[in-house]
Order: structure tokens, then C-alpha cells, then sequence
């Protein structure tokens, strides 16, 4: 019996909604074909946004989308994606296989879709090939409402009213597709260019996200929090938010591995490499914690998730991979390990929404699926915005290989805006089920429901049977009193709900 204790009335930290956030870049399919099919394309769209996309996004309560890169922020020009369709410039899209980018989906675009969505909008900037002027009046031309040669051509552009920017990201892997820069050289750039990511009202007050560490490079965040946060009392510095990217890639870069062949031992060295972003996230919280006292940057995980070997037969420029089981559990041990970082983490950014990497959807022409990992977040949406409490899973390590031991059970507890108390667990085993034993302090328990995502290791969700891997109610928990029970079966995750007295 392993037992899960939880102390719902010891409040630890708020878990800001952006925790849940999605990307799309101008990569492969995610945009084109995935989102955005144009006006005129046989499957339905709104204004060219696929609308079966668009519900199924709604319904996991996207709450933020950075765009357009990645690797492409700092290739892209945002002038080329703006005014009549026909005019737009077409280019090759060389980063990311070589594809043809008409630039019909822009800056327009990319607003009229976080409308629909209901979410923040996060754009980022290009400062590996683009210049401080035309940074500068990207931003004049989507918040600025007077007269200026910017906010005129958004209203020639046909859009009177500026949009508000939620984040702004000044650049991108600057260590590396975005410059190839030496941390010394991107502070510096950094306070440069977010110099002039101007607030043009005092309603949109932009939060300038600075280029973090790729994975540990923890030299890269110390140098950059130095040069760039200077935080004297009452003023800010020069950042809202770091970021950090850590990608959970089973082999090696060259021999990724497979999304769907893969063996046991394979699924213990997954896990145990998505388990490890804890340690970049432990190291670069201290050296925040070391400029920032007072805890006012928010460290942004604005690319995180599974890298495998792309799906045969598909252009290898594209990055599309199958979702299986296995992508589920890194989701819900990864969302378990943000949610008990909220103090410092306020935002993250699964990569990609759609038809890249760990997408949450896969489309074919005009089918579309939801994968493993998008009924995982469909169960986490309980905790956004909820206030993350103490809580402690008895634990032990499993796996066949002692390299890559991992803990059986991975959890996070909160309580939300109603009081009600969400419990996600993940079972990390892939053959064996654990029976817990949850013990909640100081609470009689008035109801409790449960939802689960389980199935074989490798089961993944196909555009002939969509449905072999989803949530599905679990009716198997007994509560009594202030405490609750119930057997996790093997790869498991699950999502209980409890009302209190
Ligand atoms: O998400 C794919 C790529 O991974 C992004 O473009 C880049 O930022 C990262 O290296």
C-alpha cells in the first residue's frame, strides 16, 4: 500500500493557467494544414482555423500560444505575413524541410486564432537576423492607438483597434539556431532590443521574456540574469520571465527512437529523462532566486516534451511522431513536477500543439485525432488557476536498468477557485498496479470522482481508431471519512476530484 498525503489547507503556491500553454511554429504541419487551412479549403473552417481544431482546444482550456518560432522566430520577418494574401512574399522555409512558406498565415492571423482559442497571446521576437527597428515597430504596430506610421498600416491592413500582447519574447535558442550567441553578447543584445518592446498603454503592460539555458547550460542563465535583472527596490529590471527548454529525447540526437517500437527498458529511460528536467528547473530556480529575491521573473519552460525519430515515410524536416501511452506519462509527470514549481514557474509551453512533436492533436486532410497526451491535459485543466498544496506519495524506485530508476508514482495536489481538491497521480510502471491509500488532513470527505488515462505501453490513437486511448470515468475509489482508496492500474494516470464538508 502506498500512501499519499495531502494537507489541503497548507497552500504552498498559485498555479498560473499559463502552466498548460501550447506552441505552434511555422514548422511541418502545425500551422499550415494543422490550424489553419484558409477560407476557402472543404473543411470547415472560421476565418481559415480549422474549427474541429478549435473545439478540441477550447475544450483543454488553452490558456497561452507562443508563435511563430522556435527557430523560425529568428528567421521571420513579420512584415512578409502582413496585407492582401496575393502580395504576401513566398519563401522557403530552410530551417524546417525545405518547404515552401506562402506567409499566409501572420500576424493577423495568429490573433484572430488566440480569439478563438480564448487565450494569451505569446510572440516572439526575432533578434538572430532581425534588427532593433524592426522589432520596435512589430510592437508599435499591434498595440499602438494614435497616429503612427505602424498603427496606420495595421488600420490600412484592415484592423482599427490594436491587439494587446500578453508575452513578448525577445529571441530564441539564441545559444544556438537563434545567432549562435555567447551569453555576454545576447544580455547585451537583450537589453537592447526589449529597450524598444515599448508599452504604448498603460492597460497592456507586455512581459518581456528573456532567452534562457538550453537544458542544464546553467553558465547561460547565470550570465544572462546578471547582465539582464537588475532589480533595485521598485524597479523591475529588465525582464519578466526567463525561459529554459529541455527536451525529453530517449537516445541520442542522431538515434532518437522510435515513438511507438520501443522496448521496456526504453519506456524507464523515457520517463527517467522527462523525471530529470527536474534538475534543470531546481538549478536554474537558484540561480534566479540568487538575482531575484523576491521571486518577480517567472521562469518560462516555453519548449518542453518528447523528441522522438519522425514517423517513416514523412519528411524529416517536419518532426511528426506518433503519441503513445508513454507520452501521456511524461505529460502527467512532467505537468506534476510544474505544478510543485509554481512559485517560480509561470508559464509552459508544450511543443507542439499540433502535428509536431508531442502534439495534443494529429490531422490527416480533414480527419483529425486527439493523442494520449490530450486527455492528459484535458484532466490537468482542474489545477489551472487553483493553488497548489502540501502533498507527499510514498514512493519507490522501479526500472530494469539502475541507471534509470524511476519512482512508481508521481503526483500534485491543489485546491481550486470552489475549494474542490484535485489529485493527479501517474503510475510510471508499465506492468505493475499500486492500491493507495490517500489521507487528507483535517477533511471529511462529502464526494469524490475519478477519471483515468491508461492502456498497453504502446497503445497510440490512429486515423482509423481514434479512440483506443482516452479518458474514461473511474468508478473503482472508495472514500470514507478523510481518506481514499484505490488501485492505480500499471501506466496509468489519473485525476480525482473531491468535495469536501
Ligand atoms: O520545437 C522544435 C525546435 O526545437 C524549435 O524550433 C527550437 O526552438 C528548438 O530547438
Amino acid at each position: 500500500m502506498n500512501k499519499l498525503y495531502i494537507n489541503p489547507k497548507h497552500k504552498i503556491s498559485h498555479i498560473n493557467p499559463e502552466l498548460q500553454g501550447h506552441f505552434s511554429e511555422h514548422l511541418g504541419r502545425c500551422i499550415y494544414e494543422g490550424i489553419f487551412v484558409g477560407e476557402d479549403s472543404n473543411i470547415p473552417n472560421t476565418n481559415g482555423m480549422r474549427k474541429d481544431v478549435v473545439n478540441a482546444l477550447k475544450a483543454i482550456n488553452i490558456p497561452v500560444l507562443r508563435w511563430p518560432g522556435g527557430c523560425f522566430a529568428d528567421e521571420y520577418h513579420w512584415k512578409d505575413g502582413i496585407g492582401p494574401k496575393e502580395k504576401r512574399k513566398k519563401m522557403i522555409n530552410t530551417h524546417w524541410g525545405g518547404v515552401l512558406e506562402d506567409n499566409s498565415f501572420g500576424t493577423h492571423e495568429f490573433m484572430e486564432l488566440c480569439r478563438q482559442l480564448g487565450c494569451k497571446n505569446y510572440i516572439n521576437g526575432n533578434v538572430g537576423s532581425g534588427t532593433v527597428q524592426e522589432m520596435s515597430e512589430w510592437v508599435e504596430y499591434m498595440t499602438f492607438d494614435g497616429v503612427s506610421p505602424m498603427a496606420d498600416l495595421r488600420k490600412a491592413n484592415g484592423h482599427e483597434k490594436p491587439w494587446k500582447i500578453d508575452y513578448f519574447g525577445v529571441g530564441n535558442e539564441n545559444w544556438g539556431c537563434g545567432g549562435n550567441m555567447t551569453p555576454e553578447y545576447y544580455a547585451n543584445l537583450y537589453r537592447r532590443y526589449q529597450t524598444y518592446v515599448r508599452n504604448y498603454s498603460s492597460e497592456n503592460q507586455i512581459k518581456k521574456i528573456c532567452c534562457g539555458a538550453n537544458g542544464m547550460d546553467f553558465g547561460w542563465s547565470d550570465t544572462v540574469m546578471d547582465i539582464c535583472f537588475r532589480a533595485p527596490k521598485d524597479f523591475h529590471g529588465f525582464m519578466d520571465g526567463l525561459s529554459l527548454h529541455y527536451y525529453t529525447v530517449p537516445g541520442t540526437w542522431e538515434h532518437k527512437g522510435s515513438a511507438t517500437d520501443f522496448s521496456e527498458q526504453e519506456w524507464y529511460t523515457t520517463l527517467k529523462k522527462a523525471l530529470d528536467i527536474e534538475y534543470a528547473i531546481n538549478a536554474q530556480e537558484c540561480i534566479m532566486d540568487k538575482y531575484d529575491k523576491e521571486n518577480m521573473v517567472g521562469m518560462m519552460v516555453d519548449e518542453w516534451g518528447t523528441w522522438f525519430d519522425c514517423e517513416p515515410g514523412t519528411n524529416p524536416g517536419f518532426l511528426y511522431q506518433q503519441n503513445t501511452v508513454r507520452d501521456a506519462l511524461v505529460a502527467a509527470v512532467t505537468l506534476n513536477i510544474f505544478n510543485k514549481h509554481s512559485r517560480r514557474i509561470k508559464m509552459a509551453n508544450i511543443a507542439q500543439m499540433v502535428n509536431v512533436l508531442q502534439a495534443v492533436i494529429l490531422t490527416d486532410g480533414d480527419k483529425m485525432l486527439l493523442t494520449p497526451t490530450y486527455h492528459v491535459f484535458d484532466m490537468y485543466k482542474a489545477h489551472q488557476d487553483a493553488d497548489l498544496v502540501e502533498s507527499f506519495i510514498e514512493s519507490e524506485k522501479i526500472g530494469l536498468d539502475k541507471e534509470y530508476l524511476v519512482p512508481n508514482l508521481s503526483e500534485s495536489v491543489s485546491v481550486d477557485k470552489d475549494g474542490k481538491i484535485q489529485i493527479t497521480v501517474a503510475n510510471l510502471s508499465a506492468a505493475e498496479e499500486y492500491k493507495i491509500e490517500s489521507i487528507l488532513a483535517d477533511t471529511e470527505i462529502k464526494s469524490a470522482s475519478a477519471e483515468i488515462v491508461t492502456g498497453e505501453i504502446h497503445a497510440h490513437n490512429t486515423f482509423d481508431k481514434a479512440d483506443t486511448v482516452k479518458k474514461e470515468a473511474f468508478k473503482d475509489i472508495n472514500a470514507e471519512g478523510g481518506k481514499i482508496t484505490f488501485t492505480i492500474p500499471a501506466a496509468a494516470v489519473i485525476h480525482i476530484e473531491i468535495e469536501a464538508e
